[in-house]
């Protein structure tokens, strides 16, 4: 019998005797949910809203599964009446508390960025391979509202790595996210922290990816992380193939199930949704003539990024 099985085995439902290997097993942490239980939709009452600057807000949510989700991986999130989007999650707590960080584009995430304390919205999920924690010294490369699922992770790897650069990239000064999140984790760890603005109205006057090549110039890394922009993302890829550095880039293309069905988010042979988002270099290179260049519509069709 499958440890997912055994979840849906109590007494009451079957009307046998619940072993006691089966008690323990079922009060495991490590036990996965069911598949059901993730894809479910779930309605969650706002907890808290934060604008992070003009066009970005955070909410937060309690949501058990969203709690045990790792750094990377996305909700869908649905906005009733209007649409289902999807948001990674940018900030992960044992206790359950969950956030998302949304930045305003269009009909959905401007409805959403209307949401005020107490207000009800759905979510389904945690979906997708999410980032892979490594050790050594690593860096953290988010270009605008693409820092967000990179926080998480940014909490997770300054328990475990030796050193974490974080580089962040944004187009002028009211663009700039977590600058006290960033840091609250790292005050305590060996890390270093680079801020690029394109019009120079804070740190340095250039984009992120210009910054990422003086350090890979320069030190040597074991990790690269990063989500953004697909074209910085795509430069970034080019960067970490140059100087070898292994990269875990965060994916983004049209989702609507979410669950590796309809197609909606396919790149070359991987799905987007279950595959990644999170898309390691071995990965990326296999779908290097899309990556970058092209991604589906919202009605199938391959067209220019
Ligand atoms: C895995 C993943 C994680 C994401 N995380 C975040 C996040 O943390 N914060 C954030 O602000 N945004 C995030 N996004 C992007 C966000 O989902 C889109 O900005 C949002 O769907 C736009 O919807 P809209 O109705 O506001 O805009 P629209 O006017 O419908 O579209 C604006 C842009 O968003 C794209 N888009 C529209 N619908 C979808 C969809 N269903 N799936 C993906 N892209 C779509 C369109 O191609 C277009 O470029 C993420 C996307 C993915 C795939
Ligand atoms: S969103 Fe349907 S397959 Fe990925």
């Amino acid at each position: 019998m499958c440890i997912n099985s055994l979840r849906e085995y109590t007494p009451q439902k079957k009307g046998r005797v619940q072993t006691k290997l089966q008690s323990n097993l079922l009060k495991r942490s490590s036990v996965p949910p069911s598949f059901d239980s993730v894809n479910r939709m779930r309605i969650v009452e706002i907890m808290e809203v934060r604008k992070e600057s003009a066009n970005v807000k955070t909410f937060t949510f309690i949501d058990k599964l969203c709690g045990k989700a790792e750094p990377g991986q996305f909700v869908m999130v649905w906005i009733p009446g209007v649409d289902e989007i999807p948001m990674s999650l940018s900030a992960i707590t044992s206790e359950g508390l969950s956030s998302i960080t949304v930045d305003e584009v269009g009909e959905a995430s401007r409805a959403l960025n209307q949401k005020e304390k107490g207000d009800q919205i759905g979510v389904r999920g945690p979906f997708g391979n999410g980032f892979v924690p490594a050790g050594g010294n690593v860096m953290i490369v988010g270009g605008g509202t693409g820092l967000a699922p990179l926080m998480p992770l940014t909490e997770k790897l300054a328990k475990v790595a030796d050193k974490v650069t974080v580089m962040s990239g944004v187009k002028c000064r009211d663009n700039l996210l977590f600058l006290d999140r960033i840091d609250n984790i790292l005050s305590e760890v060996n890390s270093e922290t680079v801020f690029t603005t394109e019009d120079g109205s804070y740190g340095i006057e250039c984009l992120v990816v210009d910054q990422v090549e003086q350090k890979l110039m320069k030190e040597r890394f074991d990790m690269v992380y990063t989500c953004g922009p697909e074209q910085m993302m795509y430069n970034m890829f080019l960067l970490a193939e140059q100087y070898k550095v292994p990269l875990q880039a965060s994916l983004e293309r049209i989702m609507r199930c979410a669950i590796g069905l309809c197609g909606s988010c396919q790149i070359g042979k991987l799905r987007v949704c279950k595959d990644g988002p999170v898309l390691n270099s071995e990965q990326l290179r296999s779908v290097k003539e899309e990556f970058g260049k092209f991604q589906l519509d919202l009605t199938g069709k391959k067209i220019k990024l």
